[in-house]
């Protein structure tokens, strides 16, 4: 259970905070843990330089058809982002795996692909597709439709919680993995899970990257045969993480 809310943050973009609801330490009280999807520095700022970044390196070192595995839809950047550079790129093809636990956002987010509005978040929605068609020198209906074909057409899907929405058998060239903390998340963090996960779903020619730098993800990333590409993380953070495997780490 929790709450949604919409908040600008500092290039222009927009943004949401979740507000979880825990069982406060007395019986029938209740406290709320707040957390927002993207740095409040800008969250297109931060899609661009942590994912965007990653996507790009897959497409110039091999740009066929990648799999890619996003890890929460939130307000879809980087879905949008994904199709966006497809569509700029025609020789490559793109299928695009998005997880999301709240189905309010994977509801809203395919109306506005279906209608251009949706009763939550329409004007977030309308800023993403404006600004990031106008990144890639698209137009935002074109992008928008570019979105709905690829759904329509079983190559966006738009999955629930992962990982138990995984589907059997698939391994993924680019992993996109924008879950919320530790703090909010622990289960999506710990070196077993990520281990043992990632050791059946990353293809041997495999891009990872997230926004956060744990010694969980080291240690399991490293385990799995990826080096390490040192970037240090957004908005003066000190480091984020960009892991290549196989063709991608020559
Ligand atoms: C940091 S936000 C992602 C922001 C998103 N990439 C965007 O472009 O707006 C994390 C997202 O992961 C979702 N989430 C949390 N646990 C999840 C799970 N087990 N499976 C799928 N999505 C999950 C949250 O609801 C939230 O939307």
């Amino acid at each position: 259970m929790g709450n949604l809310e919409v908040y600008w943050t500092a290039d222009g973009s927009p943004s949401l905070t979740f507000e979880k609801i825990l069982q406060g330490p007395e019986k029938n009280s209740q406290e709320g843990y707040v957390e927002k999807m993207h740095h409040s520095q800008g969250a297109w700022s931060e899609t661009k330089y942590i994912y965007q970044t990653a996507l790009e390196r897959a497409l110039s070192q091999a740009p066929k058809e990648l799999r890619v595995l996003s890890l929460g839809l939130g307000l879809g950047y980087n879905e949008v982002m994904s199709a966006g550079l497809e569509l700029s790129q025609p020789q490559t093809q793109m299928e695009i795996f998005s997880f999301e636990s709240l189905p309010e956002l994977q509801k809203n987010f395919l109306d506005y692909l279906g209608k251009g509005s949706s009763e939550l978040f329409s004007e977030c929605y309308e800023w993403i597709f404006e600004n990031l068609s106008a990144e890639f020198d698209l137009r935002s209906d074109e992008l928008r439709k570019h979105c709905l074909q690829k759904y329509e057409s079983g190559k966006l899907h738009l999955l629930n919680a992962f990982p138990e929405s995984l589907p059997k058998n698939q391994t993924y060239e680019v992993i996109l993995y924008d879950a919320f903390s530790n703090k909010m998340n622990p289960e999506l963090w710990t070196e077993d899970f990520l281990q043992g996960t990632l050791s059946e779903i990353a293809s041997s020619d495999c891009i990872l990257t997230t926004y956060a730098a744990t010694g969980a993800l080291k240690r399991s990333l490293k385990s799995l045969g990826f080096s390490k590409l040192e970037r240090p993380g957004f908005a003066g953070k000190r480091d984020s993480s960009f892991y290549v495997r196989g063709v991608f780490a020559e």
